[in-house]
């Protein structure tokens, strides 16, 4: 009944966009070297500082988010150096790939998918390899539902002196990220996440100590994400053409963050998170993700038994509502749904229960609304 068209996005990105945001994409093209411009790229650098409580300078370059994780591994690091990759899922393994693409062989922390990455391994790790240069972490690992205890990480990469790149891509704007408290050295972001824009756009910010390196870094090999060149230009005269609407779009997206208030805005993600694991488990179902690392933006609940996943993701979207499964070797054992952005009680309780139905005609042996009642239970005080 519903095309993939026409369901709700409730897969972990892209999500759905507010109309406001539509709008103001569908304005007129003004040239990028205009004062009209400057004025909505200043102001969406300085809500966006807003979000990570930043005083650095925001870039936003067109891509996708990758380009940033990119774009830290080759502005930050030179052939030979060691970067130390924290890997417990899918995203952390894309900035392994990237790191030994430029760097070469380097050690990593790797916990089975599903577990989080602790302080105490990370520091185990930098005594083997004192001279690691950098260390790379997914706060929030997409791929597992797993929220890394980045604050607490950062401490200790910054005891052995050494840089860290965080990926923020489904944290930042809709959980707690404190980029200049938490120390991040480079933080990457994309636009169809928490943020609330369609795919285009990649987030960056370094600190003090990610530019000095990059400006001592003979053999940075950058040029169209050469992040200091970007940064060298005047405010809001990016190097390259940028993708004018889409920053239309990033202003109107932080001016409903800003509405919203930001910590409203991470309350609501934060209890639709709780609501939405409540809901599996009062189903009778398990969640993927180690107690205490679970994700507040999305969750991956283990597929129930005699139910096959592409059957459960296609009578959900019939009904309406498109969600994910897993990748790699969690693939036909979990599926994943992304609860950001727009995700409210009315969102949840439509999720839930059209879920709810998906599992019963693919087999599973649930009883009908129990995970409904649990969101009106979570919301009826
Ligand atoms: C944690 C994380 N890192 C990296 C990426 C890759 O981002 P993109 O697809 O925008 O390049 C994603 C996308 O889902 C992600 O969730």
């Amino acid at each position: 009944m519903y095309s993939s068209g026409r369901a709700f996005l409730a897969i972990p990105g892209p999500v759905e966009v507010h109309p406001l945001v539509y709008e103001a994409m569908n304005r007129r093209t003004y040239g990028h070297r205009t004062s009209h411009f400057r004025e909505i790229y200043a102001d969406c650098v300085e809500k966006f500082q807003q979000t990570i409580k930043t005083t650095r300078i925001p870039q936003f370059h067109s891509g996708s988010g990758s380009l940033g994780l990119h774009a830290a591994i080759t502005n930050l690091t030179k052939p030979g150096d060691i970067v130390l990759n924290l890997v417990n899922g899918k995203f952390g393994e894309r900035v392994e790939n990237i790191t030994s693409k430029f760097v070469g062989d380097s050690p990593s922390v790797k916990v089975p998918y599903g577990q989080a990455i602790t302080p105490e391994m990370v520091r185990a790790k930098l005594d083997t390899f004192p001279d690691t240069s950098l260390v790379t972490i997914t706060h929030n690992e997409t791929s597992t539902g797993v929220l890394n205890p980045l604050h607490e990480i950062s401490k200790v990469v910054h005891n052995h002196g050494a840089l860290l790149m965080a990926d923020c891509i489904t944290s930042a704007g809709g959980d707690i990220v404190e980029m200049d408290k938490w120390n991040i050295d480079f933080f990457v972001s994309g636009s169809q996440k928490c943020y609330g824009l369609p795919p285009g756009l990649s987030f960056m910010v370094f600190s003090d100590q990610a530019e000095e390196v990059m400006r001592n870094n003979g053999s940075r090999s950058e040029f169209y994400a050469d992040v200091l060149q970007f940064n060298d230009t005047k405010l809001g005269v990016t190097p390259f053409t940028p993708a004018v609407n889409m920053i239309y779009g990033l202003q109107a997206a932080l001016n409903l963050i800003m509405e919203e208030g930001l910590d409203k805005r991470i309350s609501r993600h934060r209890l639709m998170g709780k609501l939405y694991r409540d809901a599996m488990t009062s189903l009778g179902l398990e969640l993927f993700a180690q107690e205490q690392y679970r994700s507040n933006t999305v969750t991956a609940t283990n597929v129930p038994k005699n139910v096959d996943v592409d059957v459960l993701r296609s009578n959900s979207l019939a009904l309406g509502v498109m969600i994910a499964g897993g990748e790699g070797t969690m693939k036909g054992n979990i599926f994943r749904v992304g609860h950001m952005n727009l995700v409210g009680p009315r969102e949840m309780l439509m999720i839930v229960s059209v879920l709810e139905l998906a599992m019963k005609r693919a087999g599973a042996d649930i009883e009908l609304g129990r995970g409904t009642r649990s969101i009106q239970e979570g919301l009826a005080h």
